[in-house]
């Protein structure tokens, strides 16, 4: 099944578990690590129903959110009507090649590029990779939030990779536990840290700072203490290198929006105006038929175990 249909299928019960109010430390310690983006060109990849793009435009970012689902954007879309933001919301696989190479601000054209938890739902991590870097200016920043790759799981609550499994098991699965409410449907692709790292590192991507926020009390005391003496979550910040020309050890790379040391050529910083809320889709989804869809609600944001 394609990561489309899986989120067509689920996207009432994402949207009701899953609101505007950002309050997971996942996604907290991701904002933390963006730090500022007013006047920020952001994309953000896997974007889903546009929670986390809402809240960056709110900041001030020029927001861009794509996603695969239908459904999911159809919800984001629908928001952005009744507040309008200047969103666009552009319907693409965020790793087929030449993904939105008809769209003007793609080529180099970003500051930014978020992925919040969507990066164990995306199959393709390098194709990805290779899109979010070739989205991004030199200098520009990725920052992803995921389940930690090593949590191992707890009470109740599934890991990042199969009970039966290794750590090194790497490939898509789906969780079997109770509070997994949202992994056992859609499942999840278990990729090791070095996996991600690397990944990100081949296309020129360079991990900058990296955090392990630790999860609320309240999901402690239901995944239990072992639970919580392992890594949860994983934030990572990457910074786009100039090919050949890696960031070393010790040289401050810089932020997005801000001048590096040495500026080399000249580029233009001037924004573009801000776009008109115009949602576009790149071709019809016509993946999957919509099921029945799931009305329970997770009790709590850490459901995306
Ligand atoms: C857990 S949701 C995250 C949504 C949002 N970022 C948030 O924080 O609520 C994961 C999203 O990844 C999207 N997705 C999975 N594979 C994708 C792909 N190849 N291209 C674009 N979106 C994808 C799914 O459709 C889904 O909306």
């Amino acid at each position: 099944m394609t990561a489309s249909a899986r989120y067509d299928e689920i996207a009432d019960f994402y949207a009701a578990g899953w609101t505007d109010a950002l309050g997971d430390p996942a996604t907290e310690g991701l904002l933390r690590l963006l730090g500022p983006v007013a006047g920020q060109r952001v994309l953000e990849i896997a974007c889903g129903h546009g929670r986390v793009t809402r809240e960056l435009a709110r900041r001030g970012a020029q927001v861009t959110g794509t996603d695969l689902s239908s459904a999911m954007l159809a919800k984001a879309e629908a928001a952005e009507a009744d507040e309008p933001l200047g969103v666009r919301y552009l319907q693409a696989d965020v790793t087929a090649a030449g993904m939105l190479d008809a769209d003007p601000l793609v080529a180099g054209g970003f500051d930014v590029v978020v992925c919040n938890f969507g990066l164990t739902d995306i199959d393709d991590l390098d194709g990805a990779a290779r899109n979010a870097a070739r989205a991004l200016r030199p200098g520009g920043l990725l920052a992803g939030s995921l389940l930690h790759p090593c949590f191992p799981g707890g009470e109740g609550v599934s890991g990042s990779w199969p009970a039966d499994g290794t750590y090194r098991d790497e490939g898509w699965w789906r969780a079997p536990d109770r509070q997994s409410s949202l992994r056992r449907q859609v499942g999840a692709s278990h990729r090791t840290l070095g996996t991600y790292l690397n990944t990100f590192r081949r296309h020129g991507l360079w991990l900058d700072e990296m955090a392990e926020p630790a999860p609320d009390p309240g999901w402690t005391a239901v995944a239990g203490e072992q639970a919580a003496r392992c890594p949860v979550f994983l934030v990572i910040r990457c910074v786009k290198a100039e090919p050949g020309n890696p960031p070393s050890p010790g040289r401050s790379v810089p932020r997005a929006g801000e001048r590096p040391a040495d500026p080399g050529p000249a580029r233009p910083r001037a924004q573009p105006a801000a776009p008109k809320a115009q949602p576009r889709m790149l071709g019809p989804s016509d993946r999957g038929a919509v099921v029945a869809v799931a009305r329970r609600q997770p009790r709590h944001a850490a459901a995306h175990l």
